[in-house]
């Protein structure tokens, strides 16, 4: 009983109250959130992933650019019914690149994080032109001017750099090859060796079938590309370290 007592003086004590309060939930904050700092590692390595290449990378600005995370997540929870749908629940390591994340909040539109190779290149482009043409039902708004926008990469590099600067592991020689990386991807009759050396598994071919680089090449190479890097054939967890 005694205790409770004490108890009611903080109770009828709205300053004293509020310290104490303060308190509980600094001391509660630390515990929860100052080991992270000195975890050696909060996200599980897995193997496959790789930064960007420029041209995927372009593509994701895009992607950011036109909104396309307030309809669509990338985040497969580990959920039955998810993973049936979608595949793989997603890892902590396949967003590690990802600044900002791209998990998003809402799905008016499906989870995107492994929609790589399910749909070719044209059924992309048929979709963003006119996403009713082939989903009937699709409230998704149409973006076929990304086909007329050309993009000469004039900034990649500058792109790269800045993801660097978050943490992005770019080396100086990816940086001094991105706009070359760039135009290599949508050529597959170019010289590639670099850039496949760079960026393992990068798709090299001309997304949208038109000559030059449109926004939609850059945009379909990031969308083949989310959820291929990490093969899942041969995916083990690892305790952590
Ligand atoms: C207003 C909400 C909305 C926005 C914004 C939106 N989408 Fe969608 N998206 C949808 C809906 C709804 C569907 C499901 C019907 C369909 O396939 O069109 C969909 C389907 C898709 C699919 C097929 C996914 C699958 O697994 O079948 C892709 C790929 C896609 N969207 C990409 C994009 C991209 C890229 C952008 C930005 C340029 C974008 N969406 C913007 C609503 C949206």
């Amino acid at each position: 009983m005694a205790i409770l007592d004490k108890h009611a003086i903080l109770e009828k004590n709205v300053t004293l109250l509020a310290i104490f309060a303060f308190l509980v939930v600094t001391v509660g904050g630390i515990v929860q959130i100052a080991p992270l700092f000195w975890l050696e590692n909060t996200i599980e390595d897995v193997e496959g992933m790789r930064p960007y290449s420029p041209l995927e990378l372009a593509g994701r600005d895009i992607y950011i650019r036109e909104g396309c995370y307030v309809c669509h997540s990338q985040m497969i929870r580990p959920m039955r019914d998810e993973v049936e749908r979608y595949g793989h629940y997603s890892l902590a390591a396949e967003s590690k690149y990802d600044h900002p994340f791209q998990w998003g909040s809402k799905r008016t539109g499906p989870d995107l994080a492994r929609v790589g190779g399910r749909y070719s290149d044209e059924w992309h482009i048929q979709h963003l032109r006119d996403p009713q043409s082939v989903v009937p039902e699709s409230v998704m708004p149409k973006y076929g001017f990304l086909e007329n926008r050309l993009i000469d990469g004039e900034h990649v590099a500058d792109l790269l750099k800045t993801h660097r600067l978050v943490g992005v592991p770019y080396t100086d020689e990816m940086i001094e090859a991105a706009r070359a990386d760039f135009r290599a991807q949508i050529d597959p009759d170019g010289d590639i060796d670099g850039l496949l050396a760079r960026y393992p598994k990068a798709q090299v071919r001309n997304f949208d079938g038109q000559p030059g680089i449109s926004e939609a090449d850059a945009l379909i190479a990031y969308l083949q590309m989310l959820g291929t890097l990490v093969d899942f054939s041969t995916f083990t967890p690892v305790p952590s370290r």
